[in-house]
């Protein structure tokens, strides 16, 4: 099949904010302890932090990670997590049935963060608790010393406060499962006073109100409204989440839910603007796209694991085997939020280590790279700077979760510095190779400096990275494309990610 696409250097759609290829991390399964955190592992730093793990992350250059939660904030007590570690209790964890030791808290987070090069993104309990919990929260991470909370922080070995710019509002209020769970209004209205007591420190503190959970909530998208018609003015994000599988084994259905989603981010777009101009508000709103990833390999299973097993200490939870599929759902992924950057500043892959996670790790072994971890740190190392339009005509087809969607998925970014332009491109036929040229205006003389692909061979398939074969889905050099004056022609394989870039 044959694709053309035109891009033009003055066509832009937006500037990319950095924190578009932000992460998430949470209180569940292996994914703190075990994870990052596991002292006595053979590269773990004194503070019992995994270096091996800790390499894999850096090399991403995330730029903000949220923590601590996900469903496990709505019931947790931040104040069991500080204070000398012998005295902290252990307790249940209502969300995912799990024992919290609390042998990991902010403090150590932090530190972990800091070594990571990673600013933080926190959340605050609106499940079990209120205004009172986040204040204090915000009190003990942000404010200087001379009140009790700050102080108490001091005593705890921090003298310098952490500065915490973002705090997220709870963490999926719509849905029924959250403990604490509320109605659009209810919730809106806590919200609203939350923020405002959370922003009175000052600081250019910034805030995040819980949209839905997915965009098959039957609340959606009226949960947004209602949410926002109470706390507009005081926030300055909506997040939104969304998980994507591929049970019915239909991958062409699979990638069209990137279509869907970018309906869903146009959806919330249209609210947005709608309750701003009913309040006659001056301030905008945008969107955190906080939660999102491949989530449905062992997705039943692990469901039906956690109903039932009893409360058991970092277990095994979401360990999913990413294959080649799912690294080009997650390469479309990330250039849907590129096209609508306009709109998302901040996106949050969920999560970071072993659930659900680019990243896993053995307890007591080893630490590797699983298939959606290329892509991802593409976008995060090229993907920042101005988003440009991409004009695409070529073959396009039907599927149940969008119409008319093109097999061929493209986004492109010009530098900071506008020396050079990154094309992150993606062959969705899975049989065919694609006859590509892109033409390029405004970019005379230049050069090809890197074109790695993933894909385009049968050994890669159906298999996905272990600790045994760590590499069996990585990026290779591309061969297939020439760069001269008028643009890029070329081949990009059937069922393939390419990450193109010029200079
Ligand atoms: O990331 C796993 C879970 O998915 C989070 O805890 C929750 O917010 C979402 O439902």
């Amino acid at each position: 099949m044959k694709a053309r696409a035109t891009i033009h250097r003055d066509f832009a759609l937006a500037q990319i904010d950095d924190r578009l290829y932000s992460a998430f991390i949470e209180h569940m399964g292996r994914a703190i302890y075990s994870g990052i955190y596991e002292p006595g592992h053979p590269t773990a730093n004194p503070q019992g932090f995994r270096q091996d793990v800790l390499e894999l992350v850096r090399n991403l250059n995330i730029p903000v990670i949220r923590y601590p939660g996900g469903n496990f904030v709505s019931a947790y007590k931040w104040e069991d997590g500080i204070g000398p570690k012998e005295d902290r209790p252990v307790r249940l964890d209502l969300a995912w049935r799990s024992k919290e030791t609390n042998q990991v808290g902010i403090n150590e987070f932090a530190q972990w963060a800091k070594d990571a090069d990673i600013e933080m993104m926190l959340a605050v309990n609106l499940g079990t608790r209120g205004i009172e919990e986040a204040r204090n929260f915000v009190e003990y991470c942000n404010h200087t010393s001379g009140t009790y909370w700050s102080d108490l922080r001091r005593s705890h070995g921090v003298d310098e406060p952490y500065g915490v710019k973002m705090w997220c509002l709870g963490n999926e209020m719509d849905g029924p499962w959250q403990i604490g769970h509320m109605e659009a209004k209810e919730y809106g209205r806590l919200a609203d006073e939350t923020s405002k007591a959370v922003k009175a420190f000052g600081g250019g503190i910034e805030t995040v109100v819980c949209g839905s959970s997915n965009d098959g909530m039957p609340t959606y998208p009226d949960w947004e409204r209602q949410v926002l018609e109470e706390c507009y003015e005081n926030v300055d994000y909506i997040s939104l989440h969304k998980y994507f599988g591929n049970s019915s084994h239909d991958s062409l259905n699979y990638f069209a839910k990137i279509d869907e989603t970018g309906r869903y981010i146009q959806a919330i777009g249209g609210v947005i603007d709608f309750v701003k101009a009913k309040k006659r508000a001056k301030n905008d709103v945008f969107i955190c796209f906080d939660e999102w990833n491949v989530w449905y390999h062992k997705r039943e299973q692990d469901a039906k694991n956690w109903r039932s097993w009893d409360w058991p200490e970092a277990p095994e939870l979401l360990e999913e085997d990413y294959n080649l599929e799912d690294a080009l759902l997650v390469g479309g992924l990330l250039n849907e939020f590129i096209r609508r950057s306009d709109r998302v500043k901040i996106a949050c892959i969920a999560q970071l280590v072993n659930v659900i996670a680019p990243i896993r790790a053995e307890k007591g072994g080893a630490a590797w790279a699983t298939s959606i971890y290329y892509p991802y740190q593409f976008a995060s190392l090229y993907g920042r700077g101005t988003a440009l339009n991409v004009a695409v005509n070529g073959p396009r087809y039907d599927a149940d979760a969008a119409h008319d969607v093109n097999y061929l998925d493209v986004a492109a970014v010009l530098s900071p510095d506008g020396t050079s332009i990154t094309i992150f491109a993606i062959n969705r036929s899975l049989d065919e190779t694609m006859e590509l040229d892109i033409a390029l205006q405004g970019f005379e003389g230049l050069k090809l400096v890197e074109h790695k692909v993933m894909g385009g061979t049968s050994a890669e398939a159906r298999v996905a990275n272990t600790s045994a074969a760590p590499d069996r889905i990585k990026p290779r050099k591309g061969e297939k494309l020439a760069v001269g004056d008028d643009g890029i022609k070329g081949e990009l394989p059937a069922f393939s990610y390419n990450m193109i870039r010029l200079s």
